[in-house]
């Protein structure tokens, strides 16, 4: 059976809280992504970055971000789905959702570093690879990008 999720952008501190919970519990914990680097100056509550959270009740289960990047273009940056949730769909409403988001802000380009394991995940919502793959904290990556208009 389906799980009907909730996705929604952070508005309170609890939320950013719950955001930051599955990005630490995905990035940091499962993947070893060192603090220093998975926390960064884009989570500082003046940089303009929109924050992401999804729940399943009340268990936050996902998290994403998405920022100003250059203008016309955002990039979309920390995607997580809990490991007990992936697979559900969950990773595409999140996207989607971001998407929503980034049309009402006029955004005609997204960008994304994929981790490349995940780089079909991507394709299948649109995104095409641009470039080479490189290390980022130790995990392979490649740029990513996406037309809106
Ligand atoms: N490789 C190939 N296809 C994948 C995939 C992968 N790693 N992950 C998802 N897909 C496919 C699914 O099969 C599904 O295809 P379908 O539409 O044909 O059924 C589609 O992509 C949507 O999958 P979904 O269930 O929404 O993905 P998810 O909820 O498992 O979320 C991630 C995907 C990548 C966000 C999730 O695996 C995750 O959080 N991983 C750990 C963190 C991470 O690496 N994030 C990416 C950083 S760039």
């Amino acid at each position: 059976m389906n799980k009907t999720y909730q996705i929604q952008t952070v508005r309170t501190e609890k939320e950013m809280a719950d955001a930051l919970s599955v990005r630490r519990a995905v990035f940091i914990e499962e993947q070893q992504v060192p603090e220093e680097l998975e926390i960064d100056e884009h989570d500082a509550a003046s940089s303009g970055t929109i924050h992401f959270v999804a729940y399943d009740g009340q268990t936050p289960v996902g998290a994403s971000r998405l920022r100003p990047y250059a203008p016309g273009v955002g990039k979309i940056e920390r995607v997580a789905v809990q490991k007990t949730e992936r697979g559900t769909g969950l990773g595409r409403l999140i996207m989607q959702a971001m998407e929503e988001v980034a049309r009402e802000q006029n955004y005609e380009t997204l960008k994304l570093n994929a981790q490349t394991h995940a780089q079909r995940f991507y394709e299948k919502l649109g995104y095409e690879p641009h470039g080479d793959v490189f290390d980022e904290a130790g995990i392979e990556h490649i740029a990513m990008v996406k037309k809106l208009k």
